[in-house]
């Protein structure tokens, strides 16, 4: 008989029921849900047009992996598992300090209440988050506040931590591979954040205040 006496353990793949209450966020491509066997990781799923992003995400993550960069500010990838609604790409989840998942940056500076409490962690979460990104040569596209969370400590410390839209689209990603060009791309890439908050929230009158004293630029 073919192959008898091979005896191999047929692989088995888990596939991950991922239930709609598990659901953390979701933006215009994806969906995230907590891990379901792991609650410091999340898994996030391509609902609409977003295969091409997802490649790009996964191969940079690959590239920062064999540099060996530190991941203080940046959630670590852990591969992609079957998802009962499609392939999902595993990451650490970010949860403030009390337990609860973190908040984007979005949500803090939409309201005047919450940025007044936590003005001065998410104030200097942001300085580091660009020390950070600058010291590790760390590339992105286009940097929002709803992609990056705020990891609350507590009300004057936190970190700010950039979960979407890492990479270098470039078709000779000089950027990635040279720090004086990665550099001057994150320069641009960070001035045009600061003017999206300055365009974006024009009446948090606090947040503004930081952006033209010492903030930032
Ligand atoms: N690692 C994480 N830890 C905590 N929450 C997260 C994490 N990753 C994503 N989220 C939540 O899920 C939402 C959607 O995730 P993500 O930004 O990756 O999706 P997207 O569809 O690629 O976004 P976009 O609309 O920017 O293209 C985030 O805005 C955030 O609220
Ligand atoms: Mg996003």
């Amino acid at each position: 008989m073919p192959g008898a006496g091979k005896h191999k353990t047929p692989m088995v793949t888990k596939m991950i029921e991922l239930k709609p209450e598990a659901m953390v966020g979701k933006g215009l491509h994806r969906e995230c849900y907590v891990h379901p066997d792991n609650p410091n990781r999340c898994i996030k799923v391509v609902v609409l047009r977003g295969e091409e992003e997802t490649r790009r995400e996964q191969a940079y993550y690959k590239f920062l992996q064999k540099r060996q960069i530190t991941w203080e500010m940046l959630p670590q990838f852990y591969g992609v598992e079957p998802t009962s609604i499609g392939p999902g790409a595993v990451f650490d989840l970010v949860r403030d300090a009390n337990g609860e998942v973190g908040k984007t940056f979005e949500y803090y500076f939409e309201s005047a209440d919450l940025t007044a409490q936590n003005i001065e962690g998410l104030i200097s979460a942001l300085q580091a988050l660009k020390t950070y990104l600058f010291s590790q040569n760390i590339i992105t596209m286009s940097i929002k506040p709803k992609n990056i969370i705020y990891q609350r400590q507590d009300e004057h410390t936190g970190t700010a931590v950039i979960i979407d839209n890492i990479g270098n689209s470039d078709a000779i990603p000089l950027a990635s591979y040279c720090r004086t060009f990665g550099k001057i791309k994150m320069t641009r890439k960070w001035h045009k954040f600061i003017a999206l908050l300055q365009k974006d929230y024009p009446e948090n009158s606090l947040l503004q205040a930081q952006l033209a004293n010492k903030l930032v630029k």
